[in-house]
């Protein structure tokens, strides 16, 4: 979504800026802009489209000799995307320049009641009172206005200000959305997420929610919402700028795809001991808790919410508890029955999705316990969780995620190991030979990625149909609709995903000669009844694409074209199995000229309910 960099010292900061831009498109935008001090005045250049449009408007002379600015992306939600609701935005007289991510949800009474003094709006959007508040409360001290019109807004926000006559001052200020502080030498940056100034710095604080930011070139100062300082770590991030790029490859997805291998071993990593056993020990729950637990409610969006299923089955076999699941932003209207014996799981790459964090709130405002599994350290989710699993995939950029997704399978498997060791419902021995095979995973995948060549030859045969269908049971049934999810998110293929029995309730009648069906068909216990399921589709003439079993020969008689996985116990297999689908999506994408990176319409992180 919408992305925020801000820049104060002793560099001209337009390319600074504009770099951290760059590096922030990958949470999608639809229009962007600068607004930088120089010569005594605040000068703004906004555009529509991407961040090529902004460059063209640039050229020149522009912006020069600024060494303080504000940048942003802008992912329209109030407002159409224009020039005009672009950020960044001024006041009256242009002297506060401002940028916001977020929502200010009582804007429109705020922008009619300064209307009514005087103030004149130039944009729709929200954003646009935030500029009119502090020039309203602005007397002689920025710090001091900003302070004030944060107590006039409700919603949830980060946000940057500048103003003409305070050379080298920032303001920022975040209440539930993520800013964070890139703390320089004699330069000093605020961004929304890390990677817009991983380039000059990984020295990185994180401001909390209700918390301001003072920023010059030689301090950070951090207050409370009664202007109190507030002590604040300084800390180094490991990700160096490389990792924030394509590193080699063609895109940032297909090299998130092959990170898998490694995102999986991180997350693993210390938690199944060669001893035995599973450890979980930044797990802030305690054992005799979680031992309570009679109930596990899953909450998630997306990709997430595929994690999440699978999950449901690993939690339901190994663990022996009762599962439940919901996607995060129906959670909060239903009826939930929630105890203090109900572990809620709250799964979220980013950890900043707006429906699965209220989703979160609700749950423990209901008295359940509430647990995070998030991939990115200081999220919101962290905050409003009792207890966190961190995935440890590394910074994703693609906007369809891939190895944050296997990471979450992941962490739900140790999550389910570690309570069926609580709950004594597996043995140790079992709950260990689990363990080893799960350790050697990656591994496994590590060799099916380098050998891998069956995806693109069946992306080059099938990428101009305009319908695919994803069949599945079991473990395999999650699999399929995170395969399908990938298809339409980055090709615009229309394509359903259902369980493989359900087929013959309704979207049988969608097959024709030819029509391609994705069928997930791993050896396990349901595989007698998928090829049933696939003796179905071949009598409709349509194509069978199988993802099977490595060894499984016999399928090669039932099945147009087959993508072999490495053999696991079932309940691994979706770790393994949807890596072929994430690459025939891939492939066909890039053979209709699709922006995989890029889908449109999408947000990395969707921070709107
Ligand atoms: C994944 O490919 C999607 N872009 C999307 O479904 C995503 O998984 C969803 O928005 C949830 O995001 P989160 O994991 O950051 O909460």
């Amino acid at each position: 979504m919408c992305g925020i960099i801000a820049y104060t010292g002793q560099r001209q900061c337009k390319d600074l800026l504009y770099q951290g831009l760059r590096k922030l498109e990958y949470r999608g935008y639809d229009s962007a802009g600068l607004s930088v001090l120089s010569d005594g005045r605040i000068e703004l250049v906004r555009a529509v489209g991407n961040l090529d449009s902004l460059e063209q408007e640039l050229r020149g002379d522009g912006c020069t000799g600024a060494s303080l600015g504000l940048g942003h992306t802008r992912w329209a939600t109030h407002g159409r995307p224009s020039t005009e609701n672009a950020h960044p935005h001024l006041d009256c007289d242009g002297k506060i320049s401002i940028v916001l991510n977020g929502i200010i949800e009582n804007y429109q009474e705020l922008r009619a009641s300064l209307k009514a003094e005087g103030h004149e709006f130039t944009s729709e959007t929200d954003a646009e009172v935030v500029a009119h508040l502090v020039e309203k409360f602005y007397e002689g001290d920025l710090v001091a206005a900003v302070r004030k019109s944060i107590s006039e807004i409700s919603g949830h926000f980060a946000f940057c200000v500048i103003h003409k006559d305070h050379g080298g001052l920032i303001v920022g200020a975040r209440k539930e959305c993520p800013l964070l502080i890139g703390v320089g030498k004699g330069e000093n940056f605020i961004a929304s997420a890390i990677p817009a100034f991983l380039s000059e710095t990984r020295d990185v604080m994180v401001l909390g929610d209700d918390e301001m930011v003072v920023v010059t070139p030689d301090g950070v100062q951090i207050l409370d919402l009664e202007l109190q300082p507030l002590d604040r770590e300084v800390t180094r991030v490991s990700w160096d700028a490389e990792a924030a790029e394509k590193g080699g490859y063609e895109t940032f997805m297909r090299k998130e795809i092959y990170e898998q291998p490694g995102a999986l071993a991180d997350t693993l990593a210390g938690r199944l001991p060669d001893e035995g056993g599973v450890v979980l020990e930044e797990l802030t729950i305690s054992a005799e808790d979680l031992a309570k637990i009679d109930k596990v409610y899953l909450v998630a969006c997306g990709t997430s919410y595929h994690a999440g299923l699978v999950g449901r089955y690993v939690l339901e076999n190994w663990a022996r508890v009762a599962v439940e699941l919901d996607v995060a932003s129906e959670f909060r209207y239903r009826d939930p029955v929630l105890s203090p014996s109900t572990l809620v799981v709250g799964i979220s790459q980013s950890g900043e999705t707006a429906d699965t964090l209220v989703a979160m709130r609700q749950a423990r405002s209901l008295g359940a316990k509430v647990l995070a599994i998030t991939n990115i350290m200081g999220s919101q989710a962290t905050r409003d969780a009792d207890g966190v699993l961190y995935t440890r995939a590394g910074l994703e950029i693609g906007v369809a995620a891939t190895k944050t997704h296997v990471a979450q399978i992941a962490a739900i498997q140790l999550l389910a190991l570690y309570l069926a060791q609580i709950r004594n419902t597996l043995p140790a021995d079992e709950i260990d030979a689990i363990a080893r095979e799960l350790r050697s995973v990656p591994e496994l995948m590590r060799g099916y990625l380098d050998n891998e060549a069956t995806a693109h030859e069946i992306a080059k045969r099938y990428y101009q149909q305009p319908f695919f269908l994803y069949l599945g049971r079991g473990v395999g049934l999650p699999v399929c609709l995170e395969g399908a999810l990938k298809l339409k998110e980055i090709s615009y293929i229309p394509t359903e995903a259902y369980a493989a029995g359900e087929m013959k309730h309704g979207p049988i009648a969608l097959l024709d000669q030819g029509s391609p069906v994705v069928v997930v068909a791993n050896d396990g216990h349901v595989y007698e009844k998928v090829v049933s399921n696939i003796e179905e589709v071949r009598a409709r003439d349509a194509s069978v694409i199988a993802v099977a079993t490595e060894g499984n020969e016999g399928i090669r008689t039932l099945s147009e074209d087959v993508m072999y996985i490495p053999r696991t116990s079932e309940m691994l297999s979706p770790l393994l199995s949807v890596v072929p689908l994430q690459l025939l999506a891939y492939y066909i994408a890039q053979l209709k000229g699709c922006n995989v990176d890029q889908p449109r319409n999408l947000a990395k992180t969707v921070t709107v309910e």
